[in-house]
């Protein structure tokens, strides 16, 4: 027998021997007693029982589709839904996590619902939040994936395993709501479509509405999940089932007594309706599909298919890739330090940019400053002139009213003496008369 890390002598071994059987990676050998290994299935099978599972599904529809009441029905308990109100202005996704137990498996459900899908006149947008929270899902799965100490063994995965995706039995087609809706999720999340109230529509036009259905999704491009056939223990009864997508189905939280036993059925005025009567409506069939054959593999299409898809591409957004464009492998070092040297050089550039800014604000604000300058100095030049010439008109004028003054003063004086002179020529001639 030859022991694992004893590589170097296996490889001479295949040398010297051509592996026989299998494929090239090793060379199968013949064991020649017990050695435990095949009770692996069996550790497994522990190790997942002791974990417990987790699955998530996600219910879309129209407000007072049925969605709460197949729930209850297909986990055959009650979960607390309360109804929705019809009024809200937008889509709100609320999601409830309920711990279940059957014999020794435990089983973490989360119920996501869409409240008031369908209520807006303008849908345009109601697949927004829908689509936003299984993105985060995927977001938070993938930054526990990237976080140096990661704790994957205790996460609780939100992410998405099934949409059940419920149509209403209108009997004609679908609408462009259930369209727009499937088409933008089908590459997130696994699509199972549901003909909701299955009881209100007659055997005859459900199975027309059937075909109309699986024909419009086809025509529009729409992925739905395929159960899958490539394990021969499911093979016939998954591709059996894959013919009667989409499933009718039929919801009660009643229970009547038929025969001697209670069992899950809608009552009428005209009749019973079993809910899990395959005569009556495809409820086994969705609850044998989902939860007792497929729910393992959903959850494996959801890692393998719809979150790989999300995190190839969140990773090439972030510049990650496996091949550098001329088709060499590049390591996550060598990507790294490819975005680092870019994002140095961005910086760079950024701070020239800034740099050549500044320099010509800073120029455009001398000249401004120097503009302003000369405009202040050519106006205290003119306020200086003008001074000037006002002192000068002033100084003429006071030389003028001077000179006036002078004429005046002479004037007067001349006067005096000329008073004086007649005074005293007066005087002589009164005292000759006397
Ligand atoms: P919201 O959470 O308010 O959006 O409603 P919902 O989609 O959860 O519907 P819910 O399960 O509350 O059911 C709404 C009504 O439809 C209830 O009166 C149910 O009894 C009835 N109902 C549920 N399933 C079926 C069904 O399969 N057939 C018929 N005829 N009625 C159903
Ligand atoms: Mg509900």
């Amino acid at each position: 027998m030859t022991m694992e890390g004893d590589q170097n002598s296996v490889e001479t071994n295949q040398n010297s021997h051509p592996p026989a059987g299998a494929g090239g990676d090793g060379r199968n050998l013949e064991l020649s007693g017990h050695v435990g290994f095949d009770s692996l299935p069996d550790q497994l099978v522990n190790k997942s029982v002791g974990q417990g599972f987790a699955f998530n599904i996600l219910c879309i529809g129209e407000t007072g589709l049925g969605k709460s009441t197949l729930m209850d029905t297909l986990f055959n308990t009650a979960f607390e839904a309360e109804a929705a109100p019809h009024d809200l202005p937008g889509v709100k996704v609320s999601s409830s996590t309920y711990e279940l137990q059957e014999s020794n498996v435990k089983l973490k459900l989360t119920v996501v619902n869409t409240v008031g899908f369908g209520d807006q006149i303008n849908k345009e947008d109601s697949y927004q939040p829908i689509v936003e929270h299984i993105d985060k899902q995927f977001e938070n799965f993938l930054q526990e994936e990237l976080k140096i100490k990661r704790s994957m063994h205790g996460y609780h995965d939100s992410r998405i395993h099934v949409c059940l995706y419920f149509i209403a039995p209108t009997g004609h087609s679908l609408k462009s709501l259930d369209l727009v809706t499937m088409k933008k999720l089908d590459s997130k999340v696994n699509i199972i479509p549901v003909i909701a109230k299955a009881d209100t529509i007659s055997k005859s036009e459900l199975h027309k509405f059937k075909i109309k259905i699986m024909s419009e999704l086809v025509s529009n491009g729409v992925q739905i999940y395929q159960f899958p056939t490539d394990d021969e223990t499911v093979a016939d009864l998954n591709s059996t089932m894959n013919g009667h997508l989409p499933f009718a189905v039929v919801g009660s939280t009643e229970e009547v007594k038929m025969g001697n036993k209670m069992v899950r059925a809608r009552q009428y005025p005209w009749g019973v309706v079993q809910v899990e009567n395959e005569n009556h409506c495809d409820f086994v069939k969705l609850r044998e599909m989902l939860i007792r054959t497929n729910m393992e593999d959903l959850i494996e299409q959801t890692h393998t298919r719809h979150y790989e898809l999300y995190r190839r591409c969140k990773l090439e957004e972030m510049g990650f890739m496996d091949t550098a464009p001329d088709n060499k492998p590049i390591s996550l070092q060598e990507t790294y330090e490819a975005k680092r040297q870019e994002h140095i050089q961005e910086l760079q550039q950024k701070e020239d940019e800034m740099r050549q800014v500044f320099v010509v604000r800073v120029k455009e604000k001398e000249s401004q400053l120097k503009h302003m300058e000369k405009e202040l100095h050519e106006r205290f030049d003119k306020l200086k002139k003008d001074h000037t010439e006002e002192k000068k008109q002033l100084d003429e004028k006071r030389r003028q009213l001077e000179e006036e003054i002078n004429f005046f003063n002479k004037k007067k004086q001349t006067a005096a003496e000329e008073a004086m002179q007649h005074s005293q020529t007066m005087g002589k001639k009164g005292k000759k008369d006397k």
